[in-house]
């Protein structure tokens, strides 16, 4: 295997692959070559579009494309456009398409018994294995590299990346952490875009959401910023400005809607490209391809990249605003693709003391990946009633044995996800907006051929199966509120809320927008940033009508915290 191939692959891989629905799950899954046939196609159809765009040969289009990418991307881009281009030039020259040239490289195939999958309009008289197969005699030293159906990590050198990639996608706790108390210092990989910043990783007893110890007056313990004694008055700032035995931190348990999942549109659409467009994708990928930093639970900055419209609302931040010693006291533990039967496992990740720390809310919410797969046979794939019961039962259990007494959880229902196809059925996907038109029910129809749908049961043009999908998220959702009303809970209290999807549409149109422009654009799947700020606004506004009480008042001195300590040592 030449570095030069592994660097094209590499390439790919990091683009598209993991990017389906965010889950590395189904890297292996999918038939006729599954996700990195669809890596292969989309990235080679970019390539297409923007050689469209720039009105320019596919050769220069290449070098283009490379140029656009980061450091190290850009060199493993380059090296695989001298091994790989003059293959992919003469495929464009003679007028084959993407489609064909995937076959050809055999990451894509047709299965006996499978529908053929395709991406672009094909001449019917034209078989696309037969041109694949013409392309590929014609250049025997690709046809050297590439034997029958090679797997994107079976290559050797790509098993590493996909071992990192595997690394960032599969743990929920913070790669760098010294004093193993589940908080870090960086701020990417599970670091403070996840959870509050540590202010001292060399001890596990110091780290957001800890109970003050001896007033906090040499050090900060629970890195709210707030620390020393005030000269004037003698005494320390902790017991001046903060009461710690009214302080609330939040987390949340949930999915890749938690997670805030977000491809920017400016990598699928070739009129977009721009070195600015790449400028962060190490940062984004190593977070996952979320953007917990923004997200409706714990949402904390506003981002200024060329990426994300819409400003930053969140419960953490009216838990901050309300009481400023609640400063870095969040933890999102969301993972895309987690449900109810992962969650028992993802939610050990969930640092909290019932001695050491104060208390917390928690926010359970699993909306779709229940009833969500991408098999053909969905409906027999996904959670039964009294799975999900028993699932959620199991996790309230848990959450008894490490949630300080005092604490709440809110559990939410699944969404409706007929919506989203109701929403976005008559328009074209960012990759279709150059050259020829894709349609989200074509984008969806080629997945589900694929096998690596994110959703077969509500991304489908077949209205009795996303009926049938969304009576079952009903009935789980049914399942989520029993669990919460039966179980008895020792160290908190509990409620339960269908997800509010509706109520944040009708708020939006209020505002003057229309229903579909809350919808991430590339995934048509997930709520955008403008979604997620309105979900914010919903569920506290429900929490200050239903539980008014467990919201902990206003604190006085917030205005002193911020004359003495100004952003409190930031995020
Ligand atoms: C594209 O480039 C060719 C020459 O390279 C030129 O004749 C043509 O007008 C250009 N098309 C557009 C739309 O700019
Ligand atoms: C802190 O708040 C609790 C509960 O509201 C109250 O009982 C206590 O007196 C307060 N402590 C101080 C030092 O203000
Ligand atoms: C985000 O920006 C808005 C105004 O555009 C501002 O009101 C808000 O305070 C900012 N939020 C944060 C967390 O900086
Ligand atoms: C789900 O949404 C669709 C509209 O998109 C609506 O027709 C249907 O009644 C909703 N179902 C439920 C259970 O809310
Ligand atoms: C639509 O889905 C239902 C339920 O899975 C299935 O019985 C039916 O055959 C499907 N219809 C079409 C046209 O595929
Ligand atoms: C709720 O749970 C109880 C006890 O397990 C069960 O009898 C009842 O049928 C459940 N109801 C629903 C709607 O799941």
């Amino acid at each position: 295997m030449s570095s030069a191939s592994f660097g094209w692959i590499c390439l790919l891989l990091i683009v598209f692959v993991p990017v389906i629905d965010g889950q590395l799950t189904r890297f292996t899954g999918g038939v006729n070559g599954g996700s990195d046939c669809a890596t292969c196609s989309i990235v080679l159809g970019l390539i297409d579009k923007l050689s469209i765009v720039y009105n320019t040969s596919v050769v220069n289009t290449l070098e283009r494309f490379c140029n656009l990418l980061p450091g190290q991307y850009k060199l493993y881009c380059k090296a695989a456009v001298d091994f790989l281009g003059p293959y992919i030039v003469d495929a464009f020259i003679k007028g084959d398409n993407p489609d064909v040239i995937c076959h050809s490289l055999k990451i894509c195939h047709d299965t006996a018994g499978q529908p053929k999958c395709r991406i672009y309009p094909q001449d019917p008289s034209i078989s696309v294995p037969q041109r694949a197969l013409d392309l590929l005699r014609r250049h025997p030293y690709i046809n050297a590299h590439f034997k029958d159906n090679p797997k994107i990590c079976d290559f050797p050198g790509i098993k590493e990346i996909c071992k990192i990639l595997d690394n960032v996608f599969n743990n929920h706790i913070p790669l760098v952490d010294l004093d193993h108390d589940k908080f870090g210092e960086e701020v990417t990989l599970r670091g403070s875009s996840w959870r509050g910043k540590d202010c001292n990783d060399a001890s596990a007893s110091v780290h957001p959401g800890a109970h003050v110890v001896n007033s906090d007056v040499t050090v900060d313990h629970n890195c709210n910023g707030i620390l020393g004694m005030d000269s004037t008055s003698g005494r320390a700032y902790e017991d001046e400005f903060c009461n710690d035995t009214r302080r609330l931190g939040i987390a949340v348990l949930g999915d890749s809607i938690s997670a805030h999942f977000h491809i920017p549109e400016q990598w699928m659409d070739a009129r977009e490209f721009s070195v600015a467009a790449f400028e962060h994708l190490p940062f984004i990928l190593e977070n996952e391809l979320d953007w917990p930093q923004m997200s409706a639970t714990t949402g904390h900055v506003n981002v200024s990249w060329p990426n994300i419209e819409g400003d930053t609302r969140s419960l953490y931040l009216r838990l901050f605003d309300l009481d400023h010693c609640n400063h870095r006291d969040y933890q999102n533990i969301a993972v895309n693709g987690a449900r109810s039967g992962s969650m028992l496992d993802i939610m050990k990740a969930l640092a909290r003391d019932p001695k050491n720390d104060v208390p917390l809310l928690v926010i359970y919410s699993l909306v779709g990946n229940d009833v969500c797969n991408g098999h053909p046979d969905t409906i027999d794939h996904m959670t039964t009633v009294e799975e999900m019961y028993k699932n959620v039962f199991t996790t309230l259990t848990y959450l008894d044995t490490v949630l300080p007494k005092g604490s709440h959880v809110v559990t939410t229902g699944l969404a409706n996800g007929s919506m989203l196809y109701d929403l976005l059925h008559n328009h074209i996907h960012p990759f279709g907006r150059v050259g020829v038109p894709l349609t989200y029910p074509q984008m969806y129809d080629y997945l589900s051929c694929l096998q690596i749908s994110p959703c077969n049961g509500w991304l489908t043009s077949n209205a009795t199966l996303r009926d049938l999908t969304t009576q079952r998220a009903v009935d789980l959702s049914g399942a989520v509120r029993n669990a919460s009303f039966t179980y008895q809970p020792r160290n908190y209290d509990i409620d339960y809320l269908d997800f509010p999807f509706d109520a944040v549409i009708q708020e939006w149109v209020a505002q003057g927008g229309q229903p579909w422009q809350i919808v991430e654009s590339i995934d048509g799947f997930h709520i955008n940033q403008y979604g997620h700020a309105l979900v914010s606004d919903v569920l506290w506004a429900w929490l200050q009508k239903q539980h008014p009480q467990w919201l902990p008042p206003m604190n006085p001195h917030n205005a002193d915290i911020e004359r003495v300590f100004k952003d409190q040592g930031g995020y």
